[in-house]
Formats: structure tokens, C-alpha cells, sequence
């Protein structure tokens, strides 16, 4: 059936409704909830299942989808995936949609399928157009510093993108304070400032607070933390064991079963009591925890059925935090 999307999707009035927060200094302004497509939209993956999440994502005003080359399995499958979906469903909506990509890991074999060479950068953004039928995406990203490559390189490739037409944004994924620091001055001297940079951080993975976040609140450069979930540890998901259809259980994933320590659960089930107690789930909980800090644009979530999107997407009725809350989360988090 031809998709139309929710009329209500944008009402500030409705019991759901989205925020939208500026990114840094910018004028793009990102949904504080994004959808990710780096898991669950690959060639292996069922695609009535995938087609109904970014539905129910667009409908509840999600703006932004994030992907990336390499994004699967097979790597690629996702754009094309998406490119398929997009062209069904969303092409009337392009102008709604901020739609992003990444290249920095490896995507085809030879010397230049990776990393950060203009020469691999520009023919990586060339090969995720085609493969989303897009004319341009709304934001290219570098995926990861690469120690081999000068940085003018690797943001000159970006700032090329930008100038050929093919992007309207830039960003930067994985790099550190230091790093960052150096790229963003690169990228303000070519005239296409930083839009935003797109670290891991959650819960249980902090490294972002030491530095980085100063760095971007202090030169207006937007955050949106990926694997905000801890990839779904921060639920309520692991507490009885590990469910045979979780991220966990897959062969060779990316959460390896052995993260997964009594240590961990016992830290899990703390917050979860705080969770309840706020009337949140611990997803709902995980998630707000993150915007209650404004220099984070949007937190880009991940979702293998339209329930857990659902479910993330409550957070938002609640971000505030006593400090007696905080003290608790910290006391257990440390
Ligand atoms: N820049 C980078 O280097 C980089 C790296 C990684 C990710 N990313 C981006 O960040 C996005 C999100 O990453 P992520 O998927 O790791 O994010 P996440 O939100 O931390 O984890 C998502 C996973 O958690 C589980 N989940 C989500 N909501 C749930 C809920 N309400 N209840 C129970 N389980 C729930 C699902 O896993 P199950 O399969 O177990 O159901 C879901 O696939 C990616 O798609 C990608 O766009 C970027």
C-alpha cells in the first residue's frame, strides 16, 4: 500500500511529539531521537520488518536517518536497502529527511577501499549515492581518523563533497579531542565548518565527557552519541539471560556474550529500579540521561523491531533529573 506519512507527525501538541535541537552553531536543526541502519537493514534482514520501523520512525517525526558504506551484511546492503524503501515511501518527503553516510572503514578490497585518501573518500560518497538513489546526502561523514593520511587530505576530500554538490554537511566520527580539535580548525579555514561530530557514548561509555564535549559546545559543533543503548545492553533485554533473537546471540557480532558479566547486570539492575521509580524503562531512562545535556543534538539509536522504537521514543516525556537521582546513577555507574 502507498505509504502516506502521519499528518500529526510534526504537532508540538500531540502526547508524542518530537524535539528538534539545533545542531552546535548551525542552522540544521536534528530530531533529538535519530534511527541508525547499521544493524537490521542489511541483505540478511527481513524487509517488511525494516520498512515498518523507518515508517514508524518518519511518522513520529524522525527526521534523521544515519547510515554508512559499509553497513549490512553484506556491507552496502543497507544503502541499497534503504535506496529501495526510499524510493517507495519516502521520495515525496526528501526534503524532510536529513539522511547521512560515512566512509573510513573497509568497504572493497585494494589500497584504496578504506581509511581517509580523498582518492577513497569521494569515490566511497560516489558509490552510497547511487546505491540510495540519492542526488546528495544531507551530511558526509569522515567514520574515522586515519593515522597514515594528513588531516588537510581527509577534510579537504569533505570539504570537496561539500563543493561538488554531493553533500550540504560535513562531519567527523571516532576522532578524539585532539583529533577533533585539529580537524574542525582544518575544516573552518576551507569555509565548511564541522556540523557535527559522532562519538560513542552512553552510559557505560564515557570517554566523550573527559574532553570532547567542551571542545564541541565551545566551538558550536553538534553531538549525536551513537550506540546510545550500549547496543541494547541498557535495557531491560539482558536481565534474564540473553534472548536468542538479541544483538548478543548473533555469531560473531559486535556484542560478544562475554561483555555481558555479572558485574554488569548487577550495575543494570540498579539503574533499572532508578528507571522504574521515574517511571521510564531503562532504555527510556539511558536515553534521557544523555539529553538532559543540550550540547547533545540527538541521540542515534538503534531498533530491531517497531515495539523498541516505540519504546525508546517514550524518553522524551521525561529528561529531568533530580540530583539526588544523578548521585545515585553516578554511585552506580562508577
Ligand atoms: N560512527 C560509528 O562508528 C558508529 C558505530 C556504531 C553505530 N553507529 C550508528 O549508531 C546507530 C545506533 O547504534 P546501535 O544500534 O549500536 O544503537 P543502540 O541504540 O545502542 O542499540 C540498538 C539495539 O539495542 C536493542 N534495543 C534498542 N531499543 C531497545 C528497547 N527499547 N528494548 C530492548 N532492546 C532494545 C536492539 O538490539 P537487538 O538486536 O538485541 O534487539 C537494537 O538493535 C547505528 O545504526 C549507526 O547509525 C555509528
Amino acid at each position: 500500500m502507498t505509504y502516506l506519512a502521519n499528518p500529526a507527525r510534526y504537532d508540538a501538541t500531540s502526547d508524542h511529539a518530537m524535539e528538534y535541537r539545533r545542531c552546535g552553531n548551525s542552522g540544521l536543526k536534528l530530531p533529538a531521537i535519530s534511527l541508525g541502519l547499521w544493524h537490521n537493514f542489511g541483505g540478511v534482514d527481513v524487509f517488511e520488518n525494516y520498512r515498518q520501523i523507518l515508517r514508524t520512525a518518519f511518522d513520529h517525526g524522525i527526521t534523521h536517518f544515519d547510515l554508512a558504506n559499509n553497513y549490512g551484511p553484506p556491507p552496502g546492503s543497507a544503502e541499497e536497502n534503504f535506496g529501495i524503501i526510499f524510493k517507495k515511501d519516502f521520495l515525496p518527503y526528501r526534503d524532510e529527511l536529513v539522511i547521512s553516510s560515512k566512509a573510513g572503514y573497509l568497504m572493497w578490497a585494494g589500497p584504496y577501499g578504506e581509511w581517509g585518501s580523498r582518492k577513497y573518500l569521494i569515490s566511497s560518497c560516489d558509490q552510497s549515492l547511487k546505491r540510495m538513489g540519492l542526488d546528495y546526502v544531507d551530511i558526509f561523514y569522515s567514520h574515522r581518523p586515519d593515522p597514515n593520511t594528513p588531516l588537510e587530505e581527509t577534510m579537504g576530500a569533505l570539504d570537496s563533497l561539500v563543493r561538488q554538490g554531493k553533500a550540504l554537511y560535513v562531519g567527523i566520527s571516532n576522532y578524539s579531542a585532539t583529533e577533533s580539535a585539529k580537524a574542525l580548525e582544518i575544516l573552518k579555514r576551507l569555509g565548511t565548518p564541522c556540523l557535527i561530530h559522532q562519538p560513542k557514548y552512553s552510559m557505560l561509555e564515557r570517554w566523550s565527557e573527559k574532553k570532547l564535549l567542551d571542545l564541541l559546545g565551545i566551538e558550536g559543533v553538534g553531538c549525536i552519541p551513537f550506540s546510545p543503548l550500549a547496543q541494547g545492553l541498557l535495557t531491560n533485554k539482558y536481565l534474564k539471560g540473553i534472548p536468542s533473537d538479541s544483538r548478543a546471540a548473533i555469531p560473531n557480532g559486535f556484542l560478544p556474550p562475554s561483555q555481558i558479566t555479572p558485574e554488569l547486570i548487577q550495575k543494570l539492575e540498579k539503574l533499572n529500579v532508578i528507571a522504574l521509580e521515574r517511571g521510564q524503562t531503562l532504555a527510556q531512562m539511558a536515553l534521557a540521561w544523555l539529553l538532559k545535556d543540550q550540547r547533545v543534538t540527538s541521540v542515534l539509536i538503534g531498533a530491531s523491531k517497531v515495539s523498541q522504537l516505540l519504546d525508546s521514543l517514550e524518553c522524551l516525556k521525561n529528561k529531568n533529573f533530580s540530583e539526588e537521582e544523578l548521585g545515585r546513577i553516578e554511585g552506580i555507574l562508577e
